[in-house]
């Protein structure tokens, strides 16, 4: 009788990391990953520490920031791979080495250029050397076994348990097969290999063809134990598995599946807030479970019928993810003691009373302007802040003249880093442009705006506003995002949070460093 726990497999850091634009800095993911633990998630993907270094100290800061989740770290088949990961992960108290290579004929030929044989070797090689290490929880992917022989991907599972994997992933890479298929493959692998009661089998979905979150159910259906998914679905291409869809489902039709997650669904609302503003991936709003229009009745019907009983158009009540109505909870009166609290609520927590303290200036600046403060302009100002302290650059200053006949001009005052002061300015075709080519005067680095986009974070004139931007700097695309009462000043500061991620990634390219104040 397999057992009811579906354990949930995050990888929004790892494969959702992977979306373009994505890119995250080591703080941020480190506060997703509390945030994940929070939310009740038995493994964290928290990287492929061979990629880079950055990729390396993300794992290793997050095997020692949580304690209950268990960490894994993505590798190749091969030894290097393995003893990095094993480096950055063996600090954690339940590590987990995550291994594979591809397993259709199309990878085989294409991709690996390997025969099966050899391809099967090499798989079993690297189990057998991640358990050499002393890592006791191997889990091991065969990529592409949505496409794959299923006579040669059962002997690839039985030969990689026999070596010492715990966790068999089948990943659908490329979102191309269709419930029953997918479903069919884990009925198949559970009844056909002879040592599957050895290992957890795990579903790993791409929603290439809007499939995704069903695929990762019909594998539920049919044995899987584990969903590896990602928050809001980010992910390569079309996305992963979407978390919130898949631990929804299971706990709104437990009638149809029968099996529970550990997730505290409260908490879920808030980790899709937070990923959206860290990644400045921003989240459809007819998205199911956490978009803006998911519990939204707008025809005259449905809004009687929801006012006579919920229960007419809600299949689930926004409370148990999270969504509260919007409440007034602090004005300019609030004292620290208050907005602390409420931050905490939040899942907000602070390492240091400076943090805090920049934090409290800007609350009452937004009081101030605004009269009373929501939990979203809280939120707002607060990963603002979090952003701010990895910040190469800073805004100091900025002055803007636009209007009908106005030639719009800014001037912008920066601070380096290095505590540089460096100020220039620029005109454009309107404010923004004017902004960010005096900002691209003092960075001085190559980059191309994509994509701008403003979001109100309440509602009224008076609320503050979110940026997103995404920038393109050679093949690599970063995004920005900030949030302001004045739209000008959020503007700037979504630009400067993503090239602050373009010159982190290579910093060889940040160029002003001298402590010379530049002036026009
Ligand atoms: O989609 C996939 O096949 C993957 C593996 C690397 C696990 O992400
Ligand atoms: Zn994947």
């Amino acid at each position: 009788m397999p057992s009811t726990h579906v354990q949930i497999f995050d990888t929004t850091l790892r494969d959702g990391e992977q979306s373009p634009g994505a890119a995250l800095n080591i703080e941020e993911k480190v506060e997703i990953a509390r945030q994940l633990e929070r939310l009740g998630v038995d493994i964290i993907e928290a990287g492929f520490p061979i990629s880079s270094p950055g990729d390396f100290e993300a794992v290793r800061r997050i095997a020692a920031a949580v304690e209950a989740p268990t960490v894994c770290g993505l590798t190749r088949a091969v030894r290097g791979d393995i003893d990095v990961a094993w480096d950055a992960l063996k600090g954690a108290k339940r590590p987990r080495i995550h291994t594979g290579l591809g397993v259709s004929d199309n990878h085989l030929q294409h991709k690996l250029r390997k025969s099966r044989e050899q391809a099967m070797e090499m798989g079993v090689t690297a189990v057998a050397y991640a358990k050499s290490l002393g890592c006791e929880d191997i889990e091991y992917f065969t990529e592409d076994a949505g496409r794959a022989d299923p006579d040669y991907l059962c002997r690839v599972v039985e030969a990689v348990i026999a070596a010492g994997a715990t966790v068999i992933n089948v990943p659908d890479t490329t979102g191309y097969a269709t419930p029953e298929e997918y479903g069919a493959i884990f009925k198949m692998l559970l009844e056909r290999v002879p040592n599957a009661d050895k290992a957890v089998f795990s579903a790993h979905c791409h929603n290439d063809l809007g499939m995704a979150t069903a695929n990762s159910l019909a594998a539920v259906r049919n044995g899987a134990r584990q969903v590896e998914c990602t928050v809001n679905g980010i992910g390569e291409r079309a996305g992963n598995t979407s978390l919130e869809e898949v631990v929804m489902a299971i706990h709104t039709r437990r009638d149809v599946f029968g099996v529970e997650t550990g997730i505290v669904t409260t908490e879920i609302y808030k980790t899709s807030r937070l990923v959206t503003n860290l990644t400045g991936i921003l989240v459809q709003p007819n998205k199911a479970i956490v978009g803006a229009n998911a519990f939204a009745h707008s025809s005259g019907i449905h809004q009687d019928g929801v006012l006579k009983e919920r229960s007419t158009y809600e299949i689930m009540d926004p409370r148990d993810v999270g969504i509260t109505e919007s409440k007034i909870v602090l004005s300019p009166r609030s004292g620290r003691h208050g907005v602390k609290h409420r931050l905490n609520e939040l899942g907000y927590v602070y390492d240091s009373d400076e943090q805090f303290e920049k934090i409290y200036q800007r609350f009452l600046a937004v009081a101030d302007r605004k009269k009373i403060v929501y939990d979203e302009d809280l939120e707002a100002i607060a990963t603002d802040e979090a952003r701010a302290g990895s910040a190469i650059y800073e805004l100091i200053q900025l002055q803007v003249t636009c209007g009908d006949q106005a030639i719009p001009t800014a001037t912008v005052k920066l601070r380096h880093e290095n505590l540089a002061i460096l100020m220039d300015a620029d005109t454009g075709n309107g404010p923004v442009d004017a902004i960010y080519r005096a900002i691209n005067r003092i960075v001085r680095v190559e980059n191309e705006l994509i994509e701008i986009s403003l979001q109100s974070v309440t509602e009224g004139t008076d609320a503050q506003a979110g940026v997103t931007i995404r920038i393109r700097s050679g093949d690599d695309i970063f995004s920005g995002h900030a949030a302001h009462t004045d739209i000008i000043v959020a503007a700037t500061k979504a630009y400067l949070n993503a090239l602050n991620k373009l010159l982190g990634k290579s910093p060889g390219r940040q160029q002003n460093n001298s402590s010379e104040l530049t002036t026009v």
